[in-house]
């Protein structure tokens, strides 16, 4: 059942390509420039009007949900709000008439989601969930949904849940984009075209396998790790680094490149791995400037970059290059190191990778 794989979080990390291929199929209505989203439950008159969206969530699929603030906001130009569920729930949430309230869960189970969802209808919000298990609790309660087609998700770390939310994240932004015309249908074209080459794209980045393996035996015995990005890219820090918590046991904290002289900073030495995500985008040439000023207090770094970023590769540690996508796309392709550094690492300590101490796949208590 684990297809000759030795986990089935390594099956899943390679089913990635496939359920993005099933996550965008049907929906990418490239000549017309726009997206169909099947179940969303609100017409085009109600959309164009939205006001706010809030996006709810726990653990991973929050990270997803920070991503998705950076889709909408960006390409629908919408106000976005994110909390996680948990804090939601409790904080008595102002809901204004024109808003939609998005739970974003791979199990539609977890108890704090499904409460701010409940919440979120008793204050009388539309709500939409991006769900990856068909008629469970949120799903059947939310007024509109967009499944994930991740298919089922066994290992306890997420994985395919993920990058298909974010891919979800991304469609529901350009359908909107288009319906308040903040996006263009040429613009729309040009963006489909990327998504449909990602699933080929996340392909080639899983070839990094056995290079990320070997990487993993050199940081093994580090005690805490730091993960650092910014934009879009800090959400996906803060997931690697919960990837790294979870199944290998060793701290690690994932901080927005640009708060490091806040504080953190303190924390550099020869014996602190901290993984830079660098690529080519708007922001390189500030996150080079924050990971030089680790570099220079002696930390350890680990830079994923796009293509051969040579300039990069005499100042760091290690070096993981992605394929060069475009820069929205980026925290899709960026989190298959992310997923794989963390497999690597645990395996090698020997965890149970699948099955982490003290973590349950779905967390349906508060
Ligand atoms: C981490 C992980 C958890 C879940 C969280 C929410 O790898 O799997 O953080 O993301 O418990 O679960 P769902 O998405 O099922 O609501």
């Amino acid at each position: 059942e684990k297809g000759g794989y030795r986990h089935f979080m390594l099956k899943e990390i390679y089913e990635q390509p496939r359920a993005l291929a099933d996550t965008i199929a049907g929906r990418a209505l490239v000549e017309e420039g726009d997206v169909y989203l099947e179940d969303l439950d609100l017409d085009d008159a109600q959309l164009a009007g939205l006001e706010k969206i809030f996006i709810i969530a726990c653990g991973t699929s929050w990270h997803a949900g920070l991503v998705g603030k950076f889709y909408l906001e960006k390409i629908a130009r919408v106000p976005v709000e994110i909390d996680i569920a948990s804090e939601f729930r409790y904080r008595d949430p102002i809901i204004p008439a024109n808003s939609l309230t998005i739970l974003v869960s791979q199990s539609g189970e977890t108890a704090d989601t499904l409460a701010a969802l409940r919440e979120a209808h008793g204050k009388g919000g539309k709500t939409l969930c991006i769900c990856n298990v068909v008629d469970s609790s949120i799903a059947r309660e939310s007024d509109g949904i967009i499944y994930t087609h991740a298919g089922p998700e066994i290992g306890v770390a997420s994985t395919k849940a993920f990058t298909t939310q974010l891919v979800a994240l991304y469609l529901l932004a350009l359908k909107l984009g288009r319906i308040r015309r903040s996006l263009s249908a040429a613009d729309c074209q040009a963006r489909l075209a990327d998504l449909l080459e990602l699933p080929r794209k996340l392909e080639e980045t899983l070839e990094l396998d056995a290079e990320i393996e070997e990487l993993a035996r050199e940081f093994v015995n580090a005690r805490d790790f730091l993960y650092l990005g910014r934009g879009n890219l800090y959400p996906i820090a803060l997931e690697g680094a919960l990837k790294l918590k979870e199944i290998s046991y060793i701290h690690a904290e994932g901080y927005p490149a640009g708060e490091m002289k806040h504080g953190p900073i303190a924390l550099i030495d020869e014996d602190l791995p901290v993984v830079v995500l660098v690529p080519r985008n708007s922001t390189y040439d500030k996150v080079v400037s924050n990971m030089e000023e680790v570099c220079a207090r002696g930390g350890q770094v680990i830079a994923v970059v796009s293509g051969d970023d040579e300039e990069l590769l005499d100042k760091v540690a290690a070096l993981i290059s992605v394929p060069t996508v475009d820069e929205d796309l980026l925290p899709i392709i960026t989190s298959v190191p992310m997923q794989l550094l963390a497999y690597y690492i645990a395996v090698l300590k020997g965890t149970d990778v699948d099955q982490p101490r003290n973590l349950a796949k779905s967390v349906t208590v508060e």
